[in-house]
């Protein structure tokens, strides 16, 4: 497995067979050798730091019904709630005093949200916050609204691809939802000039190494600024209540591929990651990740943005999570830093000319 991932490293791209393989037979030593590695490279493009995103969840309303999600349409008992321009700007405005530079607004796919109100909310947003970055995460829409997103001042969009393999797609997803549309919008929004995310979850029902490895390859061909990946957890009003979670150990061997795939990758160790496991975050950012995202969220909603079960941080104010993340980052060497939190694009080819003739 060493060979396979120096491998990756050197070349930054592996077959279809070889990231089975990889996948398939890691171990102790091999996890250990590959978080070894994507810290390093981590470290030469972005040192100690960890950004902080600050999410704001503005709308549990969706129209879609994903099988994994809490907040899916077919969710009689979520109880649903929307904040309006207001209350979104004094969550930016306690984000903004607490060292947030970057704005995650997510919600279900909620079209309340027309095009006029959103492009009047992100334009606030710049506006009042002209060192602020402003990412959106809320679903697939055409080229034309992500466009009116961009041009009323948005930077990043967060848009996972959950799977990459249609068949598996189409397990997690009701027949109204395909892959090749998911990939058109990330591709879209990538040609619009969006900073753009994408990932999967770990351990969703059905996943084999075999899906795992095309999600690889499709991150390879999309090139994207950022990946989340988090463990599957299962949600208890969803059709995939009985499902068993998503593995840590395996959610952070992902991390560390995908900083080796991706060098200058923004990485979020997340939530779903430190809900399964008390220091999962910090272990995230152990195997290469260096993102975390707060919630922001006020705090009377929190509970009710509940795509699993037992998320954490819901009972918290906006400042515990930002000092109690600045404090975990910094028991392992890690320094939560006041800044947008751009992408670095440095070629690490360039400062390892080594690199191409190892094994
Ligand atoms: N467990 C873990 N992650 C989930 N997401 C949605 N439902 C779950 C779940 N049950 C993730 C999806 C989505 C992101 C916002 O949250 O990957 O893209
Ligand atoms: Fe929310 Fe620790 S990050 S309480």
């Amino acid at each position: 497995m060493i060979k396979l991932i120096d491998k990756l490293e050197a070349t930054q791209s592996l077959s279809k067979e070889e990231w089975v393989e990889l996948i398939d037979n890691r171990d102790k030593d091999s996890s250990e050798y590959l978080f070894e590695k994507a810290r390093k490279i981590r470290h030469e493009i972005y040192e100690n730091d960890v950004y902080i995103r600050g999410l704001i969840e503005f709308s549990n309303y969706c129209e879609n019904d994903c099988f994994y999600c809490g907040i899916r349409r077919n969710n009689p008992y979520a109880q649903r709630y929307r904040l309006g321009k207001d209350e979104i700007m004094s969550c930016c405005k306690e984000g903004y005093e607490l060292g947030f530079r970057t704005f995650v607004l997510q919600s279900g796919e909620d079209s309340y949200y027309t095009d006029d109100i959103m492009t009047e909310i992100i334009s606030s947003i710049k506006e009042k916050y002209p060192d602020c970055a402003v990412t959106l995460s809320i679903g697939e829409k055409s080229k034309e609204t992500y466009q009116k997103y961009f041009d009323a001042g948005a930077d990043r969009y967060l848009l996972r691809h959950e799977t990459a393999c249609d068949v598996h797609y189409k397990k997690l997803h009701p027949p109204s939802l395909s892959l090749s549309n998911r990939k058109q919008c990330l591709f879209d929004l990538k040609e619009i000039g969006f900073q753009v995310g994408s990932g999967f979850m770990v351990g969703s029902p059905f996943q084999t190494s075999e899906t795992l490895a095309d999600d690889m390859l499709f991150l390879k061909e999309l090139n994207p600024h950022m990946v989340g990946v988090g463990p599957f957890i299962p949600h208890h009003d969803t059709p995939f209540k009985g499902y068993p979670q998503g593995s840590v150990e395996l959610t952070l061997f992902m991390i560390g591929l995908i900083r080796l795939m991706l060098p200058n990758a923004l990485i979020p160790a997340t939530t779903a990651l430190g809900t399964l496991d008390t220091l999962g975050r910090e272990k995230g950012i152990q195997a290469g990740a260096n993102v975390v995202m707060p919630n922001l969220s006020p705090k009377d909603v929190r509970k009710k943005y509940l795509l699993y079960d037992n998320k954490i941080c819901t009972g918290d104010e906006a400042a515990e999570c930002r000092y109690c993340m600045q404090n975990r980052m910094k028991s392992i060497g890690y320094d939560v830093v006041v800044s947008r939190g751009d992408c670095k694009n440095i070629n690490l080819r360039e400062s390892l000319p080594d690199l191409k003739e190892r094994k």
